[in-house]
């Protein structure tokens, strides 16, 4: 063949940091038959669907089985009842949205990786450690990475004090993955107003929003001035154990324009052409998730992934290991014990105690020595590693 390919992928790691650990984890299970392996690397959910949100879904397969409530092709944007939905979800927070804000996605993974469509060639911002997806989305298109340093003195929380003061699309995740770290209003307020002082845009993954069991604020949107300068991304994967269904949404604000042209707009256009919406029985699911009785279920699905984070934070605070997260977060990133790397330190623990979980420098340089561990599995496997964890470390 003789076509011209995006050499941008020749800059990218060769596979996803989750492939990677899937393959190692697989080669040691068949050269280790038998062995009894924890799984607390990805953070996938293990609790099934609540029965609200599995009535619901049913209800609406079988809708499409009938010619009188048969659906074609969704609308592009999403369902205006699951719609009306997120809005009212964001109402609780006290943030007001139009229904023409709210954009249903597959899931934030997506979108996060599809909103650079819409943006030009800018600096862009990373915090470091983070999710992979920011930065590989684009390097994949090209553009210039600033990376901002989190760090043990930082929490893991940086600021932008001493960002040079430019336009970035800046990339926020809070709270973070994979450090488990939830800044503050007054955090957010520092980066609200840096965006808004310097013309930069904010892509804030909210993600793990439900898991914040304090005052720290869940959207971006619940600071002032966010709406001029943000876009906020959720799902409903760990928030309704929905990593198999797959259904999120995007927020773009009406008011969001750069040099004159609307976000939304470009959006609105970006998404009637390349996306065909999600399935009608995923968004009635959703739909349920969002209920009261369904966010019902959500927490009490949360409160038993975060007992598990407390089992395994426990660990750390009995070893003195320094560790953030585990709190407010499925996450417990800490630093590898005996200065070990953070690959080093994950054949070691797979080895000695058959666990696995996430070197912290697939996440970045910054994650050099760290590692995460996550508290989606079952209580008792949680249990069964901490065990292990004690033994090894
Ligand atoms: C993770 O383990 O970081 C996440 O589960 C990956 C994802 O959400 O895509």
């Amino acid at each position: 063949m003789n076509v011209l390919l995006n050499d941008n992928f020749s800059l990218i790691k060769e596979s996803y940091l989750f492939s990677d650990i899937a393959k190692r984890v697989k080669a040691f299970s068949e050269k280790n038959r038998g062995a009894d392996v924890i799984r607390m690397g990805i953070g996938d959910v293990t609790l099934p669907l609540s029965n609200v949100v599995v009535s619901a879904f049913a209800q609406a397969a079988v809708e499409m089985g009938k010619a009188e409530t048969f659906r074609g092709y969704p609308p592009e944007y999403g369902y205006d009842f699951l719609r009306e939905a997120v809005k009212r979800h964001y109402l609780e927070r006290g943030v007001v949205l139009g229904l023409d804000e709210v954009f249903i996605s597959d899931g934030a993974k997506s979108d996060l990786g599809n909103i650079v469509d819409i943006l030009g060639r800018n600096s862009v911002l990373i915090p470091d450690p983070v999710y992979p997806v920011y930065l590989d989305s684009n390097v994949m298109s090209g553009n210039e990475i600033t990376f901002i340093e989190g760090n043990g003195e930082n929490g893991f929380l940086p600021l932008p004090d001493e960002v040079e003061k430019k336009p970035y699309v800046v990339y926020m995740c809070s709270p973070n993955n994979p450090t488990g770290a939830v800044y503050d209003k007054a955090g957010l307020k520092k980066w609200v107003d840096f965006a808004l002082e310097t013309g930069s845009l904010i892509i804030f993954d909210s993600a793990y929003e439900a898991f914040i069991n304090d005052d720290k604020p869940h959207s971006i949107f619940e600071i002032e001035g966010a709406k001029g300068c943000a876009i906020e991304i959720c799902s409903l994967s760990k928030t309704a154990g929905f990593t198999g269904t797959r259904c999120g949404w995007t927020i773009v604000p009406e008011e969001l324009e750069s040099n004159g042209v609307s976000l939304s707009k470009l959006w609105k256009r970006r998404q009637a052409t390349k996306f065909n919406g999600v399935s009608y029985p995923v968004q009635r699911a959703a739909e349920a998730a969002l209920s009261a009785e369904g966010m019902k279920a959500c927490k009490t699905q949360i409160a038993y992934y975060l007992n598990n984070a407390k089992m395994l934070s426990s660990v750390f605070s009995e070893k003195g290991i320094f560790y953030t997260g585990g709190v407010s977060s499925p996450y417990v990133w800490f630093k590898c014990p005996n200065d070990m790397g953070s690959w080093e330190f994950f054949d070691f623990l797979l080895k000695e105690a058959n666990v696995v979980g996430t070197p912290g420098e697939g996440f970045g340089n910054m994650g050099k020595g760290y590692f995460r561990l996550t508290a989606f599995s079952s209580a008792k496997n949680t249990e069964r590693a901490v065990e292990r964890l004690k033994r090894v470390l």
